[in-house]
């Protein structure tokens, strides 16, 4: 039995281990193949025990997104299981309110997150135990105090962990430089986090690294539903 308070001084090595030894393949990694989510990848490539590897695609991904799919499918051979959208639901949605309603409201904006990520994370995490994030502290107001595993409020009788909560931005890139993991080219181009094309754009100097995401929205609003306690 896992003791959650122990894997908070564990490495992230050893919490994505034994999170693995624990729950096997009902062990799910959500992956938006970021860097912190390709640090993960490479990490649970190197496991002895497989976990599961998921992501959501939204339908409104970067075509360098999926550049890097592929290449975790080739230089890693890890299967992608991958989650849409529910057709009707996205059908009726630009019907109604056509193809940037995001832009329009705060409202507006969660009611595509929530029909794009946060009902296939729903459909994706059914018969998994526990699934694991790359989020990490310092990323934003509203992460500074995620654990590295803890019961999943949002998702109840699920865990959930986080890894590299304790890590920093410069850890991450030592990590992916040392062991010469891929990364999405748009890392290179100043997006340093990435998700709907959309809503992401490039940041400039100094800036903070989420503030290319819905940019338009003020920091605390800044979660798309996959994070938050429902
Ligand atoms: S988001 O909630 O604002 O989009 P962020 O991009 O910082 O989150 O990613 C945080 C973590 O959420 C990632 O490390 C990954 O574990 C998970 N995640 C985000 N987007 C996706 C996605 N499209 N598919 C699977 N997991 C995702
Ligand atoms: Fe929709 Fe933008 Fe959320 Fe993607 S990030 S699901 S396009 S609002």
């Amino acid at each position: 039995m896992l003791n959650l308070d122990d894997l908070e001084t564990c490495t992230a090595q050893e919490v994505l281990a034994r999170a693995a030894a624990e729950f096997g393949t009902q062990l799910g990694l959500a992956s938006s193949f970021g860097l912190e989510d390709m640090v993960l990848i490479d990490m649970a490539s190197k496991l002895e025990t497989p976990l599961t590897l998921f992501t959501l695609d939204t339908g409104r991904l970067h075509e360098e997104t999926y550049e890097t799919m592929e290449k975790v499918r080739t230089r890693y051979g890890m299967e992608i299981k991958t989650f849409f959208p529910d057709r009707e639901a996205v059908e009726a949605l630009v019907r109604d309110k056509g193809f940037y309603s995001f832009r329009e409201s705060v409202d507006n904006r969660k009611e595509c997150c929530r029909i794009r990520k946060v009902e296939p994370l729903t459909r994706a995490l059914k018969g998994f135990k526990g699934w694991v994030t790359g989020m990490r502290r310092e990323q934003n107001v509203t992460r500074t105090d995620i654990l590295k595993a803890q019961p999943d409020e949002g998702n109840p009788g699920l865990i959930k962990f986080n890894p590299l909560a304790d890590w920093t931005e410069a850890q991450v890139l030592e990590y992916i430089e040392a062991n010469k993991v891929p990364t999405n080219p748009l890392h290179k181009r100043n997006y340093p986090s990435i998700g709907c094309s959309p809503c992401t754009r490039p940041i400039e100097p100094g800036e903070d690294i989420r503030a290319g995401r819905w940019w338009w929205e003020n920091p605390e609003h800044k979660e798309c539903g996959l994070h938050r306690p429902r």
